[in-house]
């Protein structure tokens, strides 16, 4: 389930190598951060100055409104986190077009944030905790099938970042599509992703509403998305899934070890670990190679 590669092997990949490994559902991962971080004084800082100043679940500069979220505090904390979030963001978005140049076509770039509490024992209601096992879903507004990579980077200096997994998305459907209740009714049913006309017009006002106040993308919504989100849920309020050992796997990044995921597709859980970067991107369904290993065409033609 992991391609990790070194940086000298980044060097002389084809244009589809990492694209088609996150398709299929793997993590990609590189012991050596392939991006250059910020300095040893910005990250110091934000170790130590972000749990203070903490106003929500994580810290997020939303790069389309050139502003920072779930940060409290005088004007020069928050301008220096800010210029370190953004710089960190285009440094994650050169290395993802340059590495995947078909798959970042046309994606939208979400937001750049920074853990900075412990994960473990964080006690968040269970649809928020990151510590029970999941596919993201809603994370980001609706996606319409559309798919959600994040790349990390551990930059705890002493601490590994400890994931868990129970597997990815065409597995976990096999296995709990229909207990989780996202598998179409009555056998193979084609039709139950497509989008009526109160869904249609639903995004249109979500999108036009979002240009003025960004948040308002959250209103929008899709028979896909309301599928991902049950799912979600489904997982993270089953106790018998988050025990399985079914597809269970754990993983240990080192300090300033880096790792990209489509985090819609593998199932994951941070269960320990503090101080990590995670950018967010969604990218086109219409620029995947593997369209059949999107979520949505397998919700589409597979029933459970
Ligand atoms: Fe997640």
């Amino acid at each position: 389930m992991l391609a990790t590669y070194t940086k000298a092997q980044l060097e002389g990949l084809r244009p589809d190598t990492l694209s088609d490994d996150l398709e299929s559902g793997k993590i990609v991962c590189f012991p050596e951060c392939p991006i250059e971080l910020p300095g040893a004084d910005d990250l110091e800082f934000l170790r130590q100055e972000m749990p203070k100043h903490l106003a929500s679940k994580n810290i997020s500069f939303h790069p389309e409104a050139e502003r920072i979220v779930g940060i409290k505090g005088e004007r020069g904390v928050i301008e220096r986190a800010q210029r370190i979030l953004k710089e960190q963001n285009g440094r994650v978005q050169a290395l993802l077009r340059k590495t995947m140049p078909a798959l970042t076509r046309d994606w939208l770039v979400g937001t750049a944030s920074f853990r900075p509490l412990q994960e473990k024992d964080r006690a968040l209601p269970a649809h928020a905790s990151n510590e029970l096992v999941h596919v993201d879903a809603g994370a980001y507004g609706a996606t319409h099938g559309d798919g959600i990579i994040r790349f990390f980077v551990n930059v705890n200096p002493v601490e590994d970042r400890v994931w868990v997994t129970k597997g990815a998305f065409p597995e976990l459907y096999r296995r709990y599509g229909s207990q989780a209740g996202v598998a179409p009714r009555n056998g193979a049913n084609g039709h139950a992703m497509d989008e009526g006309v109160l869904d249609k017009l639903r995004t249109s006002v979500a999108n036009g509403l979002s240009t003025v106040v960004p948040p308002a993308k959250f209103l929008d919504s899709s028979p896909y998305d309301r599928a991902m989100r049950r799912f979600h849920n489904f997982m993270k309020d089953t106790p018998s899934f988050q025990s399985t050992p079914d597809g269970h796997r754990e993983f240990r990044f080192k300090p300033f070890m880096a790792w990209m995921v489509f985090t819609d597709r593998v199932s994951h859980a941070c269960i320990s670990g503090q101080h990590a970067f995670a950018d967010t991107f969604v990218v086109r369904l219409r620029s995947c190679r593997l369209p059949e290993m999107a979520p949505i065409n397998i919700l589409k033609s597979a029933p459970a």
